[in-house]
């Protein structure tokens, strides 16, 4: 089965909940046919109330949502033809599975023969054939998010709205289901809209990632992107762990350094045009930190904390002039080595260092 995946086009959409709380403010996206694009951001940034604007059970104060060019709003939600997974978006309790996957088809006045048809396939795809005949209660909550999804995806729906429909299994269920929705989803083309204030799920899932702040995009990216590039503190912080620095750049070229408050220097080699007498901030991840000599930037400091998690080992070291640095590792059997109080060379590479945008407040 492929659904030929529509473009969701939002247009400076604004969302005002009782003329003055403004929780989505001018927010522009566009969703490319076929794509999975997350909606990720703390609570009360306005993940929801975007979907349940482009859904058609919130009104838009201001803006346009489009879906291959129509505008959507002024419609009524059953006239949109949107697939819809909620977190709590219930199962019909006194329906069988077959009932309630094929509910979207009778609603569409679809042949017996042909709702069956539909049904069969849609099971199939999310790997409940031999359930039809059960009910809700009688299936685990990761079969009942299974069947959710099947009803919201059996009448070909060219967009689909997904919020948290994973927030409520436990984890080792939540990644097994990742993975089933994702097949799902690239096997039908369906174009995604999810939401979710989980950054793990949000990268393993997502072909982009919005992270939204305030009712505001913050920022746009592959998973990579916003890992490896983050654009303010806000998203490096958000997505994935990090290292922050504030000071002054000094210096230039290989010898170029950031001026901390307490008189650290903190190495920049080779980071180009960077302000001159302005405060700016650097961010680099835990793992793109080294233990030991070789690298083209380097700093002394002393172990504080040692933590081991299996797979990896945390170490939290400080410099001399009270700079913190955490750093992840893999774990090679190194871990005896290391211990609080032993002086070592942290080090990484200038490209591993990401100057973020000025800070806001
Ligand atoms: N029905 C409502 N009436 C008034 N304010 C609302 C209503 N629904 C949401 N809000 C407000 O709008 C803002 C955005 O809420 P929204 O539910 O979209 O956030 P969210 O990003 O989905 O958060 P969460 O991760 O907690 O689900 C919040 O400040 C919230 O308090
Ligand atoms: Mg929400």
């Amino acid at each position: 089965m492929l659904i030929n995946g529509a473009r969701l086009q939002l247009q400076d959409l604004s969302i005002v909940y009782d003329g003055q709380i403004t929780a989505v403010d001018s927010v522009s996206l566009d969703v490319e046919p076929g794509e999975f694009l997350t909606l990720l951001g703390p609570s009360g940034s306005g993940k929801t109330s975007i979907l349940m604007t482009v859904a058609g059970f919130v009104p838009a104060a201001s803006g346009r949502v489009l879906v291959d060019g129509d505008d959507l709003l002024g419609r009524p939600p059953n006239e949109r033809n949107l697939g819809m997974v909620f977190q709590d978006y219930a199962l019909f309790p006194h329906m069988s599975v077959a009932e309630n996957i094929g509910f979207p088809l009778k609603m569409r006045n679809w042949s017996k023969a042909d709702i069956k048809q539909a049904v069969d396939g849609a099971l199939e795809m999310v790997r409940l054939t031999g359930y039809e005949n059960r009910r809700p209660t009688q299936l685990s909550g990761g079969e009942q998010q299974r069947v959710a999804l099947a009803r919201s995806t059996v009448f070909d729906p060219p967009v689909l709205l997904m919020d948290e429909p994973l927030g409520a299994l436990d984890r080792q269920l939540r990644e097994h289901l990742q993975t089933e929705l994702k097949r799902v989803q690239s096997r039908t083309g369906i174009t995604t809209l999810y939401v979710t204030h989980d950054q793990q799920e949000a990268m393993t899932l997502s072909d982009r990632i919005a992270v939204m702040r305030d009712g505001r995009i913050e920022q746009i990216g592959t998973p990579a992107e916003l890992y490896d590039r983050p654009a303010t503190r806000f998203v490096a912080s958000f997505v994935g762990e990090t290292n922050l620095f504030r000071g002054r750049p000094t210096g230039s070229g290989s010898g170029a350094m950031l001026e901390t408050g307490n008189g650290g220097q903190i190495p920049l080699d080779g980071i180009a045009d960077l302000p001159r007498d302005e405060m700016i901030e650097i961010s680099i991840r835990p793992e793109r930190l080294t233990i030991g000599g070789g690298a083209r930037c380097t700093v002394e400091a002393t172990i504080v904390e040692v933590g081991f998690a299996g797979e990896m080992i945390r170490v939290t070291a400080q410099t001399s002039s009270g700079d913190q640095f955490r750093i992840k590792q893999q774990n090679r059997g190194q871990a005896g080595q290391l211990s609080a109080g032993t002086s070592i060379q942290i080090g990484w590479n200038p490209e591993d260092l990401v100057v973020l945008e000025q800070p806001v407040d």
